[in-house]
């Protein structure tokens, strides 16, 4: 199939693969990842031969987004990285100009491995920082500290490629200083996109136990509040731009392929526990190893769950994703939701939400107030 289509139009569909792989577990961390590479050459063919498997569904689509994600797609080889691109490019049609982005871990970012990725068309890498302070990169068994951070992303931005760096926001150990020092760090490091989540600690059972052991080691609440609203005005001074609840990008440098999940543009999932919107439909490949090795080998599609969207469900997703963008949803959008709800305090509770100035109406559209992105999974779960 043609490597060299026309660059794409806004409705170009995307592409995620998913690479379980990592050289240790990090404390926090709830993905589906594997610290066993023994599978990996069989992984990466059944990945390839999963991508077959939907080609003839994605015949008729154009693709202007691939997303390597994990675990940690920078453990592969370069050269897998680049077989892996072909076989994509060979089975989907990728425009001229598609983004493709790389997620790597500080560590695994070298000059002459940027320059292999570079070769093998990766033109985007979201690099693993979570901080620059050693001591919060210490406490949660990261593999790396501040300095190769700083030099992973040097190296990148060197090679002229677009480079986001990740933060996390609740470490133990971190103070909203520290993690102030770190955003103020990271901004000025030539990164064009910056995506900062708060930690979620229920997703680690050891940390929940250590917080609840050692509440001392963690931001309370309202020092987390405080130190998100200045990471915004820190950003913003610096040239990005506040584009989705967790992100921002230098003009022009938001994530595309990301987009497309907040916007409901067709995307594909590869890869154990990959998630897909396609042809109305929603899909989850199966999570566990075996069965996504299992599954291909015998020749079918991993597939663990697919839901056809019924029209209501489609206009949920739409306020529930469009809401986490900062330009918001259509006012008419919410104004059908909150009358086809059956929450009975729903009309009452949207109506507090402007008073109190979490949510805005500006022009056709309602969106989060910077305050509100802060409680906004509170107002999210009420239109689910
Ligand atoms: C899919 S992970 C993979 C990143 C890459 N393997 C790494 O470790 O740098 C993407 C991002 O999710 C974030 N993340 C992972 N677990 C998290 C948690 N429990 N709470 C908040 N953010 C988390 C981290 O910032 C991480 O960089
Ligand atoms: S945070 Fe990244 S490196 Fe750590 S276990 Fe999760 S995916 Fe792997």
């Amino acid at each position: 199939m043609s490597t060299s289509l026309p660059a794409g139009g806004p409705a170009d569909s995307g592409v995620y693969l998913h690479l379980p792989y990592c050289a240790s577990r990090c404390g926090y961390c709830a993905f589906v990842v594997t610290t066993d590479p023994s599978s990996q050459a069989s992984y990466l063919a059944l990945l390839a031969r999963e991508a077959e498997l939907v080609a003839e569904e994605a015949s008729r689509a154009r693709f202007d987004s691939v997303y390597l994600g994990g675990g940690t797609p920078s453990l592969l080889h370069p050269t897998e990285i680049a077989r892996l691109l072909e076989a994509v490019r060979a089975r989907l049609a990728i425009t001229e100009g598609a983004e493709v982005t790389l997620e790597a871990n500080p560590e695994d970012v070298t000059p002459e491995r940027v320059h292999a990725w570079a070769a093998a068309g990766v033109n985007r890498v979201s690099v693993g920082v979570q901080s620059l302070e050693d001591r919060e990169l210490a406490a949660v068994g990261r593999r790396h500290d501040a300095a190769r951070a700083r030099a992973a992303l040097d190296a990148l931005v060197t090679a002229g490629l677009s480079v986001s760096g990740d933060l996390i926001l609740g470490l133990p150990e971190q103070t909203a200083q520290s993690f102030l020092e770190s955003a103020r760090a990271l901004a000025g490091s030539g990164v064009d996109h910056v995506s900062v989540y708060l930690l979620e600690v229920e997703k680690s059972k050891v940390m929940e136990a250590d917080r609840r052991a050692r509440p001392e080691r963690y931001l309370g609440d309202d020092a987390q509040a405080d130190a998100w609203l200045a990471l915004s005005a820190l950003l913003a001074e610096r040239g990005f731009r506040h584009y989705e609840i967790s992100n921002w990008a230098r003009p022009g440098r938001e994530a595309r392929h990301n987009v497309k999940y907040w916007t409901r543009t067709e995307t594909l999932g590869l890869g154990v526990s990959a998630h897909e919107l396609w042809a109305g439909r929603r899909r989850a490949n199966v999570s566990s190893l075996p069965a996504y090795l299992a599954a291909l080998e015998s020749g079918r599609r991993p597939i663990a769950q697919d839901e056809k969207l019924t029209p209501a469900a489609a206009a949920r997703e739409r306020i529930v994703l469009g809401l986490r963008l900062t330009e918001g949803v259509r006012r008419s959008a919410i104004a059908e939701a909150v009358a086809a709800s059956s929450d009975a305090r729903l009309a009452a509770d949207y109506g507090d939400w402007l008073a109190a100035e979490v949510l805005v109406e500006d022009g056709d559209s309602v969106r989060f107030s910077e305050k509100g992105f802060l409680v906004s999974n509170e107002v999210l779960c009420r239109f689910v």
